[in-house]
């Protein structure tokens, strides 16, 4: 059966790096049919909206959907509801997109390009699991008003709300520790216990279900201490699971630590396996439209897309060895170029790594 695909490239170097991935899946010879639609400021400037009715329609009809990234300065004067990052945290929220996949894994060929000390980073393979539908970020009620009590009663004030219930945590437990059993079986679960009740929850139903997993050995980490062990040991972490908001700041730290942030993958699903594939990077504006973006963060996304989502693991494996021989090439983008090597454009790699195919 023919399996869809919502093809949603975005703004900055979305679309460059979206064409190159695009070009890879057709080499595949797969029975897709990939359909396209824009999103964030694209979606703006298309339909008023960054997530226009239509592309939100294919989203939902998709097997699964590729997402490039969104976000320009042009837009930050607009008001938060037309703002490109509304486009994937209401796309994350009308599918139920709650588990985040986020491997920060440091290749051997670009151990040198990261900031820590080759020896800390060598082998490096941590996988973070991220809540990707609740807390902070979509926990209601939230806004502005003036303050009735506090420190300042009477003046301006703003408010966002901290939540989880018990089967939001729950089920995020099950992902991770499910992972964990296909990994190194050990799982961080990153909390603020000592501060926050939700995080208290967190922790207490992070080590009941891990009951059901005496396979998989469970630690708790505040994230404070997290953030610190990160970069001073980040080989001592295997599968991590945290929160939305703790999620989204420990991912970037740890994608930096590989020196390699144009080659991180990332994928978010829902119950149904449905999964929006993205490049941990973000749509960097300032050198779009030049040919220079590392296309392989996404043409990783989308052997992601085929493994979790489309049940082609072959083809999957076929991409990530094909990634593998660009790089034992010597072929690199600007952003993992060393002397040495090979710069290559954007297009050339995806080229190359067809090639590889
Ligand atoms: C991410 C991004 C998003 C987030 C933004 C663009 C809304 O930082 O995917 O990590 O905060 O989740
Ligand atoms: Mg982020």
């Amino acid at each position: 059966m023919t399996q869809k695909i919502a093809i949603l490239p975005g703004d900055g170097i979305g679309p460059e790096i979206i064409a190159e991935a695009v070009k890879v899946l057709h080499a595949l010879n797969l029975d897709l049919q990939l359909e396209t639609a824009p999103v964030g400021g694209a979606g703006y400037e298309a339909a008023g909206h960054p997530l226009p009715p239509a592309t939100l329609k294919l989203a939902q009809e998709s097997d699964a959907i590729l997402f490039g990234a969104v976000g320009d300065w042009k837009y930050d004067t607009l008001e938060r509801a037309l703002r490109p990052e509304q486009a994937i945290l209401g796309l994350r929220k009308a599918l139920g997109l709650f588990a985040n996949f986020r491997p920060a894994i440091c290749y051997e060929q670009l151990v040198n390009a990261s900031s820590l000390k080759p020896e800390l980073v060598s082998g490096l393979d941590i996988l973070i699991i991220r809540e990707l539908t609740g807390d902070i970020y979509f926990g209601q009620p939230r806004g502005r008003r003036t303050a009735e009590d506090g420190h300042f009663p009477g003046a301006e004030e703003a408010f966002d709300t901290m939540r989880y219930s018990r089967p939001e945590i729950e089920r995020i437990a099950h992902v991770a520790f499910q992972a964990a059993q296909k990994r190194s079986k050990r799982v961080t679960s990153v909390d603020k216990a000592n501060v926050l009740e939700t995080f208290q929850l967190w922790k207490d139903v992070m080590t009941e279900v891990g009951q059901q997993y005496p396979d998989v050995q469970l630690d708790h980490m505040y994230v404070d201490n997290a953030a610190m062990q990160l970069v001073r040991a980040p080989k001592r972490f295997d599968v991590v699971v945290t929160g939305n908001m703790f999620g989204d700041i420990l991912s970037d730290e740890a994608s930096m630590l590989t020196g390699s942030i144009g080659m991180l993958p990332s994928a978010s699903l829902n119950d149904k396996k449905q999964g929006l594939y993205e490049p941990s990077h973000g749509s960097a504006p300032d050198i779009a439209g030049q040919g220079i973006a590392n296309p392989l963060a996404t043409i990783l996304s989308a052997a992601m897309m085929l493994r979790f989502s489309l049940g082609h693991e072959a083809a999957a494996q076929r991409i990530e060895a094909a990634v593998q021989k660009v790089l034992a090439q010597g072929l690199r983008t600007a952003d993992i170029y060393s002397e040495g090597t090979t710069k290559v454009s954007t297009a050339q790699m995806g080229d190359a790594v067809v090639a590889a195919l």
